[in-house]
């Protein structure tokens, strides 16, 4: 893994942006796997700021998003569907008909999230994966003891996943209980993963994550098992790692190439 450390979250979202950027303008047809949650909106907001500048165009992009609420549908305030339309979609050149979000309203969600999984695959998989990661140690919506060999499915919400998001839906009995996510396997999938991590909630499970053990009791240390993660992290979500002056002196030794690479 890959880890960055800057000093705040706007300077997180900086570099996530420029990261985002070099693989839409790198490729002739990118592949974007995308994060809702409070993370990834000061991301949203570079990505936005840098197209409006001119520097940026989505147009051959295709989007997948990781997860989205059961039986909310694309015009719920909550859903994930609007999430994506008020941060990213109203405000950039990306075809609509090359966005796509999993199948929360689908009549029939099995069907719906195997037909999921078939459109990644066509669209040639996911260039880079944005990725949050929940208190609780989630990526997507796979909580802890989740099936690290997991794909696109039906899961339930954790009680602690349902009163971290309460905040969005004013009371936690308004929280869905049932998510379709892409699975713990979709995601590692993606030939790059880039996760954003900042405030001191996150702290524990980034150090989980980052220094325990590989374990479905913190689904987001399959990450180690990836050839290219990158995770960027503010000093406050840094906090308990042990080997934070290490990731530093990596950083600070890297070759020419590597450099953003
Ligand atoms: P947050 O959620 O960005 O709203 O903290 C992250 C996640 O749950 O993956």
């Amino acid at each position: 893994m890959e880890i960055l450390i800057r000093e705040s979250p706007e300077t997180c979202a900086a570099l996530a942006a420029q990261i985002v950027a070099r693989t839409v303008t790198s490729l002739a047809r990118p592949v974007l796997g995308l994060a809702t949650g409070g993370t990834p909106q000061l991301l949203y907001r570079e990505l936005v700021a840098l197209h409006e500048r001119g520097e940026l165009s989505f147009r051959s992009t295709t989007t997948f998003n990781l997860d989205e609420y059961v039986g909310l549908g694309p015009s719920d305030a909550n859903s994930y569907h609007r999430y994506m339309q008020t941060h990213l979609f109203d405000h950039v050149d990306l075809d609509r008909e090359q966005t796509f979000l999993p199948p929360g309203s689908a009549p029939d969600l099995r069907q719906a999230c195997r037909e999921y999984e078939e459109l990644i695959a066509e669209a040639g998989g996911i260039d880079l994966q944005i990725l949050g990661i929940g208190a609780n140690g989630h990526i997507g919506f796979n909580e802890p003891t989740c099936s690290l060999g997991s794909r696109t499915w039906v899961k339930i919400l954790s009680e602690q996943t349902i009163r971290d998001n309460a905040r969005y839906f004013g009371d936690e009995s308004e929280v869905p209980r049932h998510v379709v996510t892409m699975g713990i396997a979709t995601i590692l999938e993606a030939r790059h993963c880039l996760l954003l991590a900042t405030g001191p909630k996150k702290a524990d499970a980034v150090q989980r994550m980052i220094e325990g053990p590989v374990s479905a009791m913190c689904p987001a240390s399959a990450l180690q098992m990836h050839p290219r993660v990158t995770v960027v992290l503010d000093e406050e979500a840094a906090f308990l790692l042990t080997f934070k002056e290490h990731y530093r002196w990596v950083e600070r030794h890297k070759l020419d190439w590597q450099q953003l690479e």
